[in-house]
């Protein structure tokens, strides 16, 4: 008994427990013992602002002589553990340790021989980073509360006790219990039918990393497009969805026929309100997606084909750690284009693919530079904080150098076989030079070094040999900026008419920084910027208005900034406004008003940079 105590106390605090994981960001054992199944059977509290219940892993040990299981935890209140062992459940010991500020506490569960099972009963707290909880006003229908799980990067462990970590996967199974007039839905096989008793069962066949398993509650209803493809979405907007994402199919079929089959069944998309954080994340089988991108005519819908291609670059071929997210982003924007390409045609993903560069050599003037590498060092940081376009950008354009120089054909070839070849695993940077040696670089020599190689992926900004993606329409459009801003044009002379939203964005992002107030008026009054009904456009002139201190637009980026909460819209607005003092009081006094509606990620990102600014001054 007292050697039991003694070895007890040992495991709770003894630091030679200390981990030295690949992935820094999880705490858990995970290179000694692994769960490859979960059940998680889970009550969805709207009063409490909580999930509540249990989650039942199932074990493989990697290593012998394994004595604990470590679990990654934020803000989680646990009440007790069971184990299964020699197939008889008996209590377990557990104890949460001191909390990392950046990745929580671990959960270590004290294991006895032959452990084959541990279940860990749980609540989530009210403010679990990795969920948000919307009152029925904030919701499109005004009379149902909402609810959503966000778990990229490192928030799956502030509602699910498990090794939070892209290296490992797991199948999962769930039980979910609502109210009976809400439905819950999960990233696996959603049942389009109702329950009769707010009880609902799930599965997920496929392995997946944790970041990947995904759940929502609210007034969802569901409508077929295709025979793989639906829209689950609060009625509101169900048929505008449905309308102008219904060539999501056609986006499966295009993206087939570049990289293999689409092993997930069925893909849905899951409209969130307006408060979701990002434009869009790719839960498997049920992305969930901003109803900021329903424009009404298709413009927006870059970000399903963005998403879609999640189901082979991220979601089949994973990161292994956050420093190689650039392998999930990178690879997912290239394809992304490729689809936009194979359904809309050329000049589209051209003037996509520019809009992209743009915005990445803008990004790469204000950025540290340490953090415009590809294989970024966030050891120590909140992955969160490193979030950028270069993973994105840069990602997507050393890919577009990779296919121009050795031609589509055999760049198809070689991303094909390369989905294959990791399909359903995680893989680091290295892993990825490795693979691309064997089978691009030196199966066909004297095209690519491995100088150029090391460059993209290990040094900072663009290398000189860097392509640089253009658009024949851009170009045009340049023209007219440049001869309306001489004087030897005016804007009647634009041919706007027929321009898409893309031509637009580039107009708007490529005016020059002097322009006059006279002259954003003159803008305002031909064109309506001010009151443009798509949210690209209307980021881009708001932005451009803050800078140029044109106050006309105040009523309505007010309105912007509390209607919608996808970070990639608002975040600029807050930081352009936090540069001047008056505009930074109007900045904290529009974020009094939007905060509630914000998400807790999408509130922390607004408050440092509002904290910022307010100490600088
Ligand atoms: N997986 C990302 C969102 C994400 C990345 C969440 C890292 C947390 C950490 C998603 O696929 C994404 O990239 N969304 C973009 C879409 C855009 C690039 C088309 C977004 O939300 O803006
Ligand atoms: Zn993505």
């Amino acid at each position: 008994m007292k050697k039991t105590l003694l070895l007890l106390a040992c495991f709770f605090s003894c630091v030679s427990f200390a981990k030295n994981n690949p992935d820094w960001h999880s705490q858990s054992n995970y290179t000694d013992i692994i769960s490859t199944n979960i059940h998680l059977n889970l009550k969805v509290d709207f009063d409490k602002k909580q999930l509540k219940g249990y989650i039942e892993h199932s074990l493989k040990t990697l290593k012998p002589n394994i004595k604990v299981l470590d679990l990654d935890t934020r803000e989680l209140e646990i009440h007790k553990v069971t184990l299964l062992t020699n197939d008889k459940w008996q209590k377990g010991t557990f104890k949460l340790l001191k909390p990392h500020p950046v990745l929580g506490s671990t959960l270590r569960i004290v294991l006895a021989k032959n452990t084959q099972k541990v279940r860990v009963y749980y609540n989530s707290l009210p403010q679990a980073s990795g969920l948000q909880w919307l009152t029925p006003e904030q919701t499109a229908g005004k009379k149902h509360p909402f609810m959503f799980s966000q778990s990229q990067a490192i928030h799956a462990r502030s509602w699910i006790p498990i090794q939070d970590t892209p290296a490992m996967r797991v199948t999962y199974s769930a039980t979910i219990t609502t109210s009976k007039a809400l439905r819950p839905v999960m990233s696996a096989n959603n049942n389009p039918k109702r329950s009769a008793d707010g009880v609902y069962q799930f599965k997920m066949p496929q392995a997946i990393p944790p970041y990947l398993i995904a759940i929502a509650a609210g007034n969802i209803h569901h409508k077929k497009m295709s025979k793989q493809t639906a829209i689950y979405s609060e009625p509101a907007y169900l048929n505008i969805a449905a309308k102008e994402f219904e060539d999501t199919q056609s986006m499966i079929d295009a993206t087939e026929k570049l990289y293999g089959k689409y092993r997930w069944n069925q893909y849905d998309l899951l409209i969130l309100p307006p408060s979701f954080p990002f434009g869009g994340m790719e839960n498997p089988r049920l992305s969930f997606i901003t109803p900021t991108v329903l424009a009404g005519d298709k413009s927006l819908v870059s970000l399903i084909a963005h998403e879609l291609a999640h189901s082979w670059s991220g979601n089949l071929v994973t990161n292994a750690t956050w420093r190689d997210l650039w392998l999930n982003e990178g690879f997912t924007s290239y394809v992304e284009n490729r689809i936009m390409e194979a359904v809309y045609g050329k000049e589209r993903a051209k003037m996509e693919a520019a809009l992209g560069y743009q915005g990445l050599i803008r990004s790469l003037e204000e950025m540290p530079e340490k953090d415009t590498i590809l294989h970024i060092e966030i050891e120590g940081r909140d992955p969160d904080d490193a979030f950028s376009s270069v993973p994105y950008d840069k990602g997507h354009l050393f890919l577009s150098f990779l296919e121009e120089r050795f031609g589509r054909d055999k760049f198809d070839s070689f991303l094909r076989q390369y989905f294959d070849a990791h399909a359903f695993q995680s893989l680091d940077t290295t892993g990825f030079i490795k693979y691309t040696n064997k089978n691009l670089i030196n199966r066909y020599p004297g095209i690519v070094s491995d100088k150029e190689i090391n460059s993209w992926i290990y040094q900072p900004g663009l290398p000189s040999f860097a392509p640089s993606p253009e658009s024949d329409a851009f170009v045009k459009v340049q023209k007219h900026i440049d001869n309306w801003i001489k004087n030897s044009a005016s804007l009647s002379d634009i041919p706007t008419g027929k321009w898409t939203v893309h031509e637009w964005l580039y107009f708007i992002n490529n005016l020059p920084d002097t322009l006059s107030l006279k002259r954003m008026a003159e803008l305002d009054k031909a064109y309506q910027l001010t009151q443009s009904q798509n949210n690209e456009i209307a980021h881009a002139w708001l932005l451009l208005s803050i800078k140029r201190r044109y106050a006309a637009v105040n009523e309505r980026l007010e309105d912007y900034m509390i209607s919608i909460g996808r970070r990639k819209l608002i975040v600029p607005l807050y930081k352009e406004l936090s540069k001047d003092k008056t505009s930074l009081e109007f900045a904290k006094r529009v974020y009094q008003k939007a905060r509630s509606g914000y998400h807790p990620l999408a509130q922390g990102t607004v408050e440092s940079i509002l904290k910022e600014a307010t100490d600088k001054k």
